[in-house]
């Protein structure tokens, strides 16, 4: 139930306190990542936790440039786990995708907000995101496949109601 509970709970935080997170809650969320399901359990999905604010300002401006625009897309949020997979080593959106689910998740059981800000495709495609993969050490072929924003919530905003004819039952 408590599990169920949580599920229905989360929900996208765009408003942030200035509050770091801190470790011990960011290593349950990123435990969460590692146990998302991947297809034939390749574990292809890497996820890279930044704090660093001069790292976070810089993957804010990244992001804001694929839609030309000069606001925070990451809504103060002083934290963010980039979601990076191999193209070459199949199926990269849907395996990153689960990973992100369990990342927001397993945020709100610890009390923190998240939101998927997208966009991170275009942004490690570009030199700027490339070479920012190889300065973390990892191969600059990788895609983005989504950024979880994290933080402590500074809003509480109810979920919107549920569009009706989204479920199918036969038998
Ligand atoms: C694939 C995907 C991309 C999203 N991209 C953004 C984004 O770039 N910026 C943003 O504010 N929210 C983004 N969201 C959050 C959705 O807007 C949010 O999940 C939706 O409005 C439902 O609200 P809830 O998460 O509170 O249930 C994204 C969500 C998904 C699943």
């Amino acid at each position: 139930m408590e599990a169920m509970k949580n599920l229905l709970e989360r929900r996208s935080i765009r408003k942030y306190k200035d509050t770091q997170v801190p470790d011990d809650l960011l290593d349950q969320v990123l435990e969460a990542g590692l146990y998302a399901p991947t297809g034939m359990n390749r574990q292809n999905v890497i996820m890279v936790a930044v704090r660093d604010k001069e790292t976070r300002d810089q993957l804010m401006r990244m992001n804001a440039a694929v839609m030309g625009s000069q606001n925070d897309p990451f809504y103060g949020a002083p934290c963010v786990i980039v979601v990076l997979g191999d193209a070459e080593n199949y199926p990269v959106v849907e395996n990153g995708s689960l990973v992100l689910g369990n990342l927001m998740n397993a945020a709100h059981a610890a009390g923190l907000g998240s939101c998927w800000i997208h966009r991170a495709w275009q942004m490690f495609e570009t030199e700027e995101g490339k070479a920012l993969l190889r300065q973390w050490g990892l191969k600059d072929t990788l895609v983005g496949v989504g950024n979880c924003i994290l933080g402590y919530p500074d809003e509480e905003p109810a979920a919107r109601p549920r569009l009706d004819g989204r479920i199918v039952k036969i038998g």
